[in-house]
This record gives structure tokens, sequence and C-alpha cells, in this order.
């Protein structure tokens, strides 16, 4: 299948992407960094002729809460757009677990209305609803490092 990965660079995209090549899929790589940005639509016209499906693995890093809607929102937005025109079959989600039990979390916002957009748009879908993946612990570490304090190294 020729399969599109949205945030292909990012921490999952890139261990997605390899799975599928590993798996003979063709892969199309989606991110700023190869040309795309979802934010601002450049480089999105014609960029999904003739893949069969997308899997979206963008990532928004902001406390803001509408910060995070707005930019889960449009790039969304920009994804479900270029799909329909291009006649894509499948849009994949990769949301988290209990996103809608936890309501002071604005990266939850944004993953809940990435959710919702996916659910009312035109092309069939499939939302996975991850729990945290391992290294999450790290950058949760981050967060709480001290100065002076190294954090914890990778595994
Ligand atoms: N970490 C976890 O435990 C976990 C669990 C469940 C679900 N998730 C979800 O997994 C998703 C991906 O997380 P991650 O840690 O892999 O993210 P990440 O490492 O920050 O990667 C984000 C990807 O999105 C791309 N991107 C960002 N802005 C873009 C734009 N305007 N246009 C096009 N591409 C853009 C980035 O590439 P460029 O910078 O080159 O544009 C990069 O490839 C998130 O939505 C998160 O909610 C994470």
């Amino acid at each position: 299948m020729r399969i599109a990965i949205a945030g292909a660079t990012g921490n999952i995209g890139a261990r997605v992407s390899l799975a599928l090549r590993q798996d003979g899929h063709d892969v199309v790589a989606l991110s700023r960094g190869a040309g795309v940005d979802l934010l601002t639509g450049a480089g999105v016209d014609g960029v999904l002729a003739g893949v069969d499906a997308v899997i979206d693995v963008t990532n928004v890093l902001t406390a803001e809460r509408a910060e995070a809607q707005r930019h889960f929102a449009t790039m969304t937005k920009a994804l479900l757009a270029a799909e329909q025109v291009a006649g894509v079959g499948h849009h994949v989600l990769l949301s988290i677990a209990g996103v809608h039990r936890v309501d002071g979390n604005a990266h939850y916002a944004g993953k809940r209305l990435q959710e919702e957009l996916v659910e009312a748009g035109p092309v069939p879908w499939t939302i996975v609803p991850a729990t945290q993946f391992y290294d999450f612990a790290m950058m949760v570490t981050g967060w709480t490092e001290q100065d002076g304090v190294a954090p914890i190294a990778p595994c």
C-alpha cells in the first residue's frame, strides 16, 4: 500500500515509517522537514496522490489549551480536506487513552477536538487510543528537572 505518515519524522512517526517500509509499504513522509506544513498548507497540494491511507502522528507542544486546539484542528482539517480531494480510503489517528476523562490538560483538549473532527469528517477512519509509551516517562521527569541535576538517561 501507499501510506502517508503525517509527522513521519517524529518520535512515533519515524518508528511507524520504518515498520511500514520493512513490511514493504510505500511511505510518503509529511512534515515541515519534508516540505509539508499542515498549519500553513504549504506543500500539501498533490502530496497525497495515489495514497491509500493516512496515519496522523503529528504533535503540538504547548501548555496553552486554545493553542493546542487550534494547531491540532488546523492540521487535522488540512489533512482531511487533502484526503478527500485525493480519494484517500482511510484516515488513522493516533490518540491517547483517557482523553475524555481528563479535562484540565491542554494537549488532551486538542486530542479530543482532533477525534471529533475525524469522526465527523469525510474519510473513513480509525482512532487508536494508545496509552503512554515508555519514553514518555523521561519527558515527564524532564518537566521536574532541577538546575544541576541530570535527567534520567535513556535505557
Ligand atoms: N508519547 C506518548 O506516550 C503518546 C501516547 C499516545 C499518543 N501520542 C500521540 O502521538 C503523537 C505524536 O507524538 P510524538 O511524540 O511522536 O511527536 P513528535 O516527536 O513531537 O513529532 C511530531 C511530528 O509532527 C510533525 N509536525 C509538527 N508540526 C507540523 C506541521 N505544522 N506540519 C507538518 N508536520 C508537523 C513533526 O515534524 P516537523 O517538525 O518536521 O514538522 C514531527 O514529525 C501526538 O499527537 C501524541 O498525542 C503520544
